[in-house]
């Protein structure tokens, strides 16, 4: 976002009010400002697939950031956007790595930044409309015009797939890393002697905005690649992950003098350190509801979709089994009523003995009794099942409808009465 520092300083103001990422609240060049919290850690690794940003750690400067499969999702949907974070912390050189994937679209910036307070800069670019290249670039001291930084580099399909892209940054030099190629390197001595070199202990913010925005000059619009379409939004940079290892290892970093040189920078191992997110506690999960905002508005509609005809399926699967056994109810009580009536008539045909059959003809009425009253409606099938608890219970969903099952009951009740015979 930097190649327009030449453009007139109203302008810029403008513009950092938009992405809030080149401005300081106090610039310890000229004056004492609070310490910076470090993060002090050699790996601090947040992986945003499974993990929200805590504001202990992060802080929005701008919304909304989702979460999705992607990790953390970072889109502009319409005019005005320009979803933005910052770290609370601070590395006093180390290594900053970012697995992202920038957005396209022409006049939509992506970028990756580390910032001091004294303005120091390290930068990350991609313009949406190319998607073969990435901007690096630097900035010292907040030297506005000062903006011969900046060089492009071909890089494979950036907006296709994740890349890692990695800073490794110490007193000597500074290298932008891609999936492992150094790309660049700015050493102390080639930065006019060190006095343009970035060293001072910087945050790091992460954000996407319209350059192409029709209300941004025409220099920032060209350089964004043209103005931004919003009928073909939302676009979306999408953050994967971050590991940070911060070299210097403190709680605090201050500004011991107005040089802005990174010997005059303090280290402070006294004070209570930063409480990490990400790997380093749990609390901080994607709640469900966050997974479902962050998922695409198609795989919703599928989702929703899917259990509503899971949902109506069951609903006829059931009203299907009621059906199937109140008739095989039926049939059978027509059934076990006709076999009764035979049997009385063979009794009777036959003349058994009159004692025997009085006494066998009050155990059949019986499990008559025991076994069909409860096929009333009202009891729905749980009653048939009810005088053997070793068979699952006819309520819990998916059991199998299979009609044998309650012949088998019926005989195991009713049929053995007249197995006797
Ligand atoms: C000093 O402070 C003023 C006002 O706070 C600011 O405008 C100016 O840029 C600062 N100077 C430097 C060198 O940072
Ligand atoms: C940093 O931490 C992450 C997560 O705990 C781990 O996967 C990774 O291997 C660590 N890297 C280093 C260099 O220790
Ligand atoms: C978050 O950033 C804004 C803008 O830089 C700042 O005013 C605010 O104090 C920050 N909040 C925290 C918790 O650091
Ligand atoms: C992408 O940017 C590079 C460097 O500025 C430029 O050479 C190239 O033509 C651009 N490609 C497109 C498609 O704009
Ligand atoms: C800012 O950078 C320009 C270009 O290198 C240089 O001429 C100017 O002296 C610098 N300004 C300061 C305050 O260092
Ligand atoms: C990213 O690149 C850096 C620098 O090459 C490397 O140390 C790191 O292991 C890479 N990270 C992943 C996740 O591959
Ligand atoms: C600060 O304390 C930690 C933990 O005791 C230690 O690992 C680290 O080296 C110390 N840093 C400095 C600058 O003393």
């Amino acid at each position: 976002m930097h190649s327009f520092r030449a453009i007139p300083f109203a302008v810029l103001s403008f513009l950092t009010t938009v992405y809030g990422q080149t401005f300081t609240d106090c610039n310890p060049l000229n004056s004492t400002c609070p310490p910076n919290q470090a993060l002090g850690v050699a790996n601090y690794t947040i992986d945003f697939t499974q993990n929200t940003m805590s504001d202990k750690v992060w802080n929005v400067t701008a919304r909304p950031i989702n979460y999705g499969d992607d990790g953390a999702e970072f889109t502009i949907a319409e005019k005005g956007q320009s979803p933005t974070v910052q770290s609370n912390f601070f590395l006093f050189f180390g290594q900053v790595e970012i697995i992202m994937k920038p957005a396209s679209g022409q006049g939509i910036v992506s970028s990756m930044v580390l910032q001091s307070q004294d303005l120091d800069e390290v930068d990350w670019e991609f313009i949406g409309g190319n998607n073969s290249y990435v901007e690096t670039n630097f900035f010292s001291k907040g030297n506005q015009t000062d903006y011969g930084n900046a060089i492009w580099y071909p890089i494979d399909a950036p907006q296709d797939s994740f890349h890692n892209y990695t800073l490794d940054w110490s007193p000597e030099k500074l290298d932008w890393i891609v999936n492992g190629n150094i790309i660049r390197t700015l050493t102390y001595k080639d930065a006019a002697n060190g006095l343009k070199f970035p060293q001072t202990p910087c945050d790091v913010r992460l954000g996407i905005w319209a350059g192409g925005d029709p209300s941004q000059p025409q220099g920032t619009i060209d350089w964004a690649g043209g103005k931004t379409d919003y009928d073909k939004a939302p676009f979306t940079m999408a953050v994967k992950s971050v590991r940070v290892s911060d070299a210097s290892r403190g709680t605090q970093y201050v500004y011991g003098d107005n040089t802005g040189s990174y010997q005059s920078i303090k280290v402070l191992n006294d004070t209570k350190p930063l409480h990490l997110d990400g790997n380093n506690s749990p609390s901080s999960s994607q709640t469900m509801s966050q997974k479902w905002s962050g998922l695409p508005q198609t795989t919703k509609y599928i989702i929703i979709g899917v259990v509503c005809g899971v949902v109506g399926l069951a609903v006829i699967i059931f009203g299907f089994c009621c059906f199937r056994q109140r008739r095989a109810g039926k049939h059978e009580k027509l059934l076990e009523d006709a076999k009764y009536e035979k049997m009385q008539g063979e009794v009777m045909a036959h003349r058994m003995d009159m004692n025997r059959m009085r006494s066998e003809h009050k155990m059949m009425g019986a499990s008559s009794v025991e076994h069909f009253s409860p096929m009333s409606p009202m009891m729905g099938n749980a009653g048939a099942q009810y005088p053997f608890p070793s068979q699952a219970s006819p309520m819990i969903p998916g059991r199998s409808p299979n009609p044998n099952g309650y012949s088998n009951g019926y005989a195991y009740g009713g049929g053995r009465g007249y197995q006797k015979y």
